[in-house]
């Protein structure tokens, strides 16, 4: 793995689909003023290319072939781009959040990215997350935490958040959905999710978001002074 500068950390984030992972880390890397890596988004996109391009998950060569060639840019705040092209309005439809699991559990897709997300985050301090963050691409992260949350409060949150998009949000079909992706992101042969040992678990069933998004910054401010020392 690359050396990283003088006072670099990361705030490596796991959790399960829903658990509030993305709006707390986007929350959390603002107020620390550093790099979101949102690694999700990552797999999301690559979902999204391979749908495009008409590939099914049994593809692997093909698949392989299209995400080694990509071209992944973070800007200051973790924007991502993938060959120029800013995916955030295609990676959130019902069409790729149904398919994603099956294509991020290709290991030569996990090849790829994993030194796309370590070069990334190197470069800076970061808050990266995901689901191996703290167990596979960062395990030397200063910071590691595990977002959890009931199965009824994660679905209810993501029909909020389809329906703040405009997309079509049923709440019987996003828990159904939310169980699926469970099952095959814990289930999967590599990089499945697990608790790092060395993880703190925030149970965000019964927090506010401002709650939960304090519980890491408190903790980051209190750690600072003897990283920079
Ligand atoms: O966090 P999310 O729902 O946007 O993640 C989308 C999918 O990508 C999810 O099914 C799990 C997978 N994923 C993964 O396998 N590894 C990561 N580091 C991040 C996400």
């Amino acid at each position: 793995m690359e050396k990283p500068p003088p006072g670099h950390y990361i705030v490596a984030i796991d959790g399960v689909s829903g658990s509030g992972k993305s709006s707390t880390a986007k929350t959390v890397a603002a107020r620390l003023g550093i790099l979101h890596l949102d690694t999700g988004a990552m797999y999301r996109a690559v979902t999204f290319l391979a749908l495009e391009k008409g590939f099914s998950p049994v593809q692997t060569v093909e698949i392989a072939d299209m995400v080694e060639g990509l071209d992944w840019h973070a800007d200051a705040k973790g924007k991502l781009t993938v060959d120029g092209r800013d995916l955030s309005g295609n990676i959130r439809t019902s069409a790729v959040t149904a398919a994603v699991s099956d294509y991020a559990r290709i290991p030569e897709v996990r090849h790829a990215l994993v030194p796309v997300q370590r070069r990334i985050g190197m470069r800076q301090p970061a808050v990266v997350e995901g689901r191996d963050m703290a167990t596979v691409v960062f395990p030397d992260a200063r910071f590691k935490f595990f977002m959890d949350a009931s199965p009824e409060v994660r679905a209810e949150r993501r029909v909020r958040e389809l329906v703040s998009m405009n997309l079509p949000g049923d709440y019987a079909e996003v828990l159904k959905n939310l169980s699926e992706r469970d099952s095959k992101d814990s289930g999967r042969e590599h990089s499945p999710l697990v608790l790092a040992p060395d993880a703190e678990v925030i149970d965000t069933s019964g927090l506010t978001f401002e709650g939960q998004v304090a519980i890491i910054v408190d903790h980051v401010l209190k750690s600072l002074p003897s990283l920079t020392k």
